[in-house]
């Protein structure tokens, strides 16, 4: 092996994709090229709960050029109807507004659009409740927690933890984010061709196995009748992990018109309709501790909004049961099911709205107890993890949040809120922790091929989601070969590759760079060091044997700038750093912009993102990007990330952990309590309003 400063991990490298892209020659899903494609628009419903009673389409049928339209009556029945998310159009029943409801196939984009405004839906319509709050009556208790987690954990004295109250400091707050929706700037998009007894989608997924095992028992079709390509994906975010109902009817679609591509690019608008978003989501945080601020307990009841159509349980508790050392801790997740079409993953779920609560509470008591917030935090450092009493394999906290006071220039000094002024604004700094566990799906299978001259061909089918997967892998496979990585030709991005799991959890480069390790050494021992071309071997990533013995996670620091004005309220966000811990990093270039997009994301989170969701309508209002707002570069300040030399081979062979979704987490804090800091307002409730800083 070279040494560690020539490897290929670990070398700042430009994305092998990036001339295709910018050039325009990576195609994505809608953009494979069909000689004929038609075109598909839905029409979903305008009523929050009901019935279709009639469908009239003969205006429809009547306009040149309309090729099908698709009915609750009409349309190609599914074999599997038990997940009603994809049992689109098969009993008139509506759910949720926005729902598809039918559907129309033409000639041209414009046809299909002319068409759907022309096919007339009439309805009985049911009273709805689209309006979340924790304290619904029909509040339950799922059997778990998005992720597989258990629903509820209490661990410790809850006795003593009360006495504990009687002398000690006590936070007990409310903290609220709102449904937020996944807009990545490339739509869900597919485009479906039944031919010769099978069904070809290139769709935009974060990944094509599990659209295939997914989609083919609704279809009724063999896995091996279905193929779904994916090579370049504009973002994802979380909504594309899995299929949607926008995959069902385009495959429907496809089986009406054999040979023919049919195209359907989900509007904007309908990005906030049938394609998954993050619930709103209540937190509960009640923390005591001694003076001296040592947790003596720590509680987390966490609600979030779910739906009749598919039950989704955001793990917003969960990063509460391992953050910090607490003699008694007690989590609990309830959700309530309303006629709101399905939640799903949003960038870093659980973790995003959950440190957002549990990272303001420490704020509050640090300001409780009189402490600087860095030093309560490192007060409450767990030895090991709190919950299994595993060690960790790394934990790497407190070095985050020193260092990051040393880059940041932290001034434990200056504390008093509302006292810093500059001219017209009001100057504050916060901190707040991250921490994202570390995620490795088992089962991704790479097969490697020796081209000859020492080059090779590595085989598997995950999915680029933009992230930058495209490079690191070919990183990983030329550091596990001996070349460079200009020597491997990668294939991704098609589930007619060797079996990979799904982009999402952060675990893409573990869990398919362990599998690439893994058939290297295979194919090392198969064929030595000068191996013959056309020599070839395979390997499958198993389960992760460190995870019985160490509690694997990772960690991060946020400190924020923020500046508001005395008069207005206006926030600005001059000023971000991040310090992470995050194992090895395979790609400095692409693991940074990673870092700092997710703390654009938690800038977002904290200042700006949030949809209305009418409830006498049950309609997301700020459908569109005009209104849904979002930071633009005027909006970003200095945003940087910087990471510590780390080699977690507990983690995984290369030494890394994921880097896609920690940044997020805790960023929104951070803002949040530099708020504080500038204007003695406590945020709870995001996204900050001017009104909640004035
Ligand atoms: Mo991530 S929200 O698991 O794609």
């Amino acid at each position: 092996m070279t040494p560690s400063a020539q490897r290929p991990i670990g070398t700042s490298t430009a994305r092998v994709d990036g001339p295709l892209k910018v050039a325009g020659a990576a195609p994505y899903a809608y953009e494979h090229p069909f000689d004929d494609p038609a075109y598909l628009v839905p029409i979903t419903a305008t009523v929050a709960r009901g019935t279709v009673t009639r469908v009239e389409t003969a205006a429809a049928q009547a306009l040149p050029g309309v090729l099908a339209v698709l009915t609750p009556w009409s349309a190609p029945r599914l074999a599997d109807t038990s997940e009603a998310e994809y049992a689109v159009l098969q009993d008139p029943a509506v759910a949720f507004r926005g729902q598809i409801v039918a559907a129309v196939v033409a000639e041209t984009p414009e046809i299909a659009r002319h068409a759907s405004e022309l096919v007339q839906v009439e309805y009985e319509s049911a009273p709805h409740d689209v309006v979340f709050r924790p304290d619904h009556p029909r509040s339950y208790a799922p059997e778990q927690a998005n992720g597989g987690y258990p629903t509820d954990a209490e661990q410790g004295d809850a006795a003593a933890a009360e006495v504990a109250e009687r002398d000690g400091v006590v936070v007990d707050g409310w903290y609220s984010t709102p449904e937020e929706h996944n807009n990545p700037l490339e739509p869900h998009t597919v485009v479906a061709l039944w031919s010769r007894g099978s069904l070809t989608l290139y769709d935009s997924t974060q990944s094509p196995h599990g659209v295939v095992s997914t989609l083919a028992p609704v279809l009724g079709l063999r896995p091996e009748q279905m193929r779904v390509v994916s090579p370049y994906v504009g973002g994802g975010f979380g909504s594309k992990g899995a299929p949607h109902a926008h995959d069902v009817v385009a495959a429907m679609a496809a089986r009406l018109l054999p040979g023919r591509a049919v195209k359907f690019a989900v509007s904007r608008q309908d990005m906030f309709g049938y394609v998954g978003y993050r619930p709103p989501t209540v937190s509960h945080v009640r923390l005591v501790a001694s003076r001296e601020g040592r947790l003596e307990a720590v509680v987390h009841e966490a609600f979030s909004q779910s739906s009749h159509v598919r039950e989704y349980a955001e793990q917003t508790a969960v990063s509460s049961r391992g953050m910090y050392a607490a003699p008694y801790r007690r989590t609990s997740h309830r959700i309530v099911a309303l006629d709101v079409p399905a939640p799903y993953w949003m960038r870093a779920p659980g973790e995003a709205p959950g440190m957002f609560a549990g990272e303001v509470a420490m704020d509050e008591l640090a300001v409780a107890c009189g402490l600087d917030p860095i030093e309560l935090r490192v007060r409450n450092d767990p030895p090991a993890d709190p919950e299994s009493g595993r060690p960790w394999s790394s934990r790497r906290l407190v070095e985050c949040l020193r260092e990051g006071a040393r880059v940041f220039g932290w001034d434990p000094a200056d504390r008093t809120p509302g006292t810093r002024r500059d001219g017209r604004w009001l100057v504050g700094t916060g901190v707040a922790a991250a921490s994202y566990p570390h995620l490795l799906n088992p089962g991704t299978e790479v097969k490697i091929r020796h081209d000859g001259d020492g080059r090779y061909t590595v085989r598997t089918g995950a999915a680029d989601i933009g992230t930058g997967a495209w490079t690191a892998l070919a990183l990983i496979a030329a550091d596990a070969l001996g070349c460079g990585p200009e020597d491997i030709h990668l294939e991704i991005g098609d589930s007619a590759l060797p079996n990979a799991t799904v982009a999402g959890g952060s675990s893409g480069t573990s869990s398919w760079g362990t599998a690439i390790v893994a058939a290297a050494h295979a194919f090392r021992k198969r064929h030595g060091d000068r191996p013959e071309p056309g020599a070839e071997a395979s390997a499958t990533a198993e389960e992760n044997p460190a995870l019985e013995h160490y509690r694997i996670q990772s960690f991060g620091a946020h400190f924020a700038e923020v500046r508001v004005d005395v008069d207005t309220g206006e926030i600005r966000v001059p000023r971000m750093h991040g310090v992470f811990s995050v194992g090895r990093v395979v790609n400095p270039r692409t693991a940074r912009s990673q870092l700092i997009g997710g703390m654009c994301f938690g800038i977002s989170m904290a200042l700006h993102e949030e949809s209305i969701r009418d409830a006498r309508t049950g309609h997301v209002v700020n459908h569109d990007l005009a209104e849904y707002h979002i930071p633009t570069h005027a909006d970003i300040g200095d945003v940087d990330a910087t990471w510590l030399d780390e080699d977690d081979l507990h983690a995984t062979p290369m030494g890394s952990r994921g880097v896609g979704e920690i940044g997020i987490v805790g960023s929104a804090a951070a803002v949040v309590n530099a708020l504080w800091h500038a204007t003695g307002a406590r945020v709870r409730r995001l996204p900050a309003h001017l009104e909640d800083v004035l």
